[in-house]
């Protein structure tokens, strides 16, 4: 049995009034008229129903985290092979048994795109069996990637049955710019890797319109670990761009939400002088009535490596090499010196005692135009440790905060 409903301004406002705590009291609009979400949102990649995906620790976390308030989850259909999305599923079902919950109470999110595990065993069938996907790009035996509006659709009702849902409130295209990557590789020149880009784009935002029409999504868009970057990255995704094609298909589209990295050291949505638009991701998006998602706020991608913005979690005597002991000791000093900067820039009372963790969380989540910063909060300590982040006194300079300690990082000075 799927659960019907899905989330509005009115149901999410409603369903805040009666309880306590700051994820219910601290809400804005995901998009323009759109249904209110938590300032931080339940990421839910890496999380799962066998003991590999977390289980069952991830499953306390997300309960409580749903109980605490959180009301924004953020899937895919390639996370842990579904099981991300079943695991949300079976989650909301028992909150929902229990009186705790109502399904319109809730901001569901997830993706298409992917074709992995499963998924890709249904694209490769299809191929055996003459009917293949078009737009399907393959990288590598265990990696293909399809714009095909109708693979998209058909893994949106996947999505659904997983969630145990009628509608989904958000469908975001995974990653898109896995096409300008093939592209790119097949040395087709980038004016006509965009251009084709865009209408492939438009062929599965149409898709998506129908979906709206079926009442299978409320809104949907664009999750990119591009948005924002520079003309010369080949791969790089433009708002603008995305906007202009959601009103080629209709002057009343219901593209609504894009999402895309954003830390103290991966800084393009904010970056007025990187941005291939004339305004940075956010402002176009705020004055476009457009939501931005953000995610990965403690990963840090930085020259093909990860750099983890929180305070170390192992203990030094559960180090047993040397190697080891250097990372800990180099990740210590990362943390001390950041807590450091972000402590000068930070102006606003209350921050004096706060961890790394709460003063990225807090520095993303009080940029203006975001409406969430999603947070792979798979244990119920990371829940705790949210909610203290969102309980701080609102940032009025979090924009100039970010922009001096990325002025300060020897990362960024490296670079030029
Ligand atoms: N292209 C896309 O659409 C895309 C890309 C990336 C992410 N996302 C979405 O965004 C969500 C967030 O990104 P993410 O999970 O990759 O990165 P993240 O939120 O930066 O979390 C990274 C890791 O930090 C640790 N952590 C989380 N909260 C913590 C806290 N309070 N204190 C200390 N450590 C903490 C966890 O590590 P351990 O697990 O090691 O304990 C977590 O896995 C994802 O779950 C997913 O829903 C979407």
């Amino acid at each position: 049995m799927s659960l019907n409903g899905f989330a509005s301004a009115e149901s999410t406002m409603r369903s805040s009034s009666p309880r306590q705590g700051v994820f219910h009291e601290r809400r804005r609009a995901l998009y323009e008229n759109g249904p209110l979400v938590s300032l931080i949102g339940f990421g839910s990649y890496r999380i799962g129903l066998s003991p590999g995906l977390g289980h069952p620790h991830c499953r306390e976390a997300l309960e409580y985290a749903l109980r605490r308030g959180v009301n924004l989850l953020d899937t895919s259909a390639n996370y842990g092979n579904g099981q991300s999305e079943l695991l949300i599923g079976q989650t909301l079902a028992k909150l929902v048994t229990e009186g705790h919950l109502t399904r319109d109470a809730v901001v569901l999110v997830s993706k298409a795109g992917y074709a992995q595990g499963n998924t890709l065993e249904l694209v490769q069938q299809r191929e055996r069996d003459g009917q293949a996907f078009e737009s399907v790009f393959k990288f590598g035996s265990d990696l293909w990637y399809s714009l095909d509006p109708e693979f998209i659709l058909d893994q949106l009702s996947r999505t659904r049955a997983r969630l145990g849902i009628e509608c989904l409130d958000v469908l975001l295209i995974h990653n898109p710019e896995y096409m300008l990557k093939a592209y790119e590789h097949n040395n087709i020149p980038v004016d006509q890797a965009r251009s084709e880009f865009y209408n492939q784009l438009e062929k599965c935002f149409a898709a998506l319109e129908q979906a709206v029409a079926a009442g299978h999504i409320r809104a949907y868009g664009v999750s990119s670990n591009t948005l924002g970057a520079t003309t010369d990255d080949p791969t790089s995704v433009s708002l603008q761009r995305l906007l202009d094609t959601a009103k080629r298909v209709s002057a009343q589209n219901s593209f609504k939400v894009v999402q895309c990295p954003l830390n103290w050291i991966e800084v393009n949505p904010i970056a007025v002088e990187s941005a291939d638009d004339q305004d940075n991701t956010l402002t176009l998006a705020r004055n476009n009535g457009i939501g931005v998602l953000v995610n990965r706020p403690f990963n840090a991608m930085h020259e093909g490596g990860l750099i983890r913005l929180t305070r170390p979690t192992v203990d030094a005597d559960q180090v047993v090499d040397e190697e080891q002991r250097k990372g800990l000791q180099n990740w210590s000093r990362l943390s001390n010196d950041l807590e450091r900067m972000a402590r000068e820039y930070i102006s606003t009372p209350g921050y004096e005692e706060a961890p790394l963790s709460q003063l990225v969380l807090s520095t993303l989540m009080w940029q203006p135009g975001l409406s969430s910063v999603l947070c792979g909060m798979r244990r119920k300590n990371y829940v705790v440790d949210a909610e203290q982040a969102a309980a701080l006194p609102m940032l009025v300079n979090a924009d100039q905060v970010i922009a001096q300690i990325y002025q300060d990082l020897e990362f960024h000075k490296a670079e030029n």
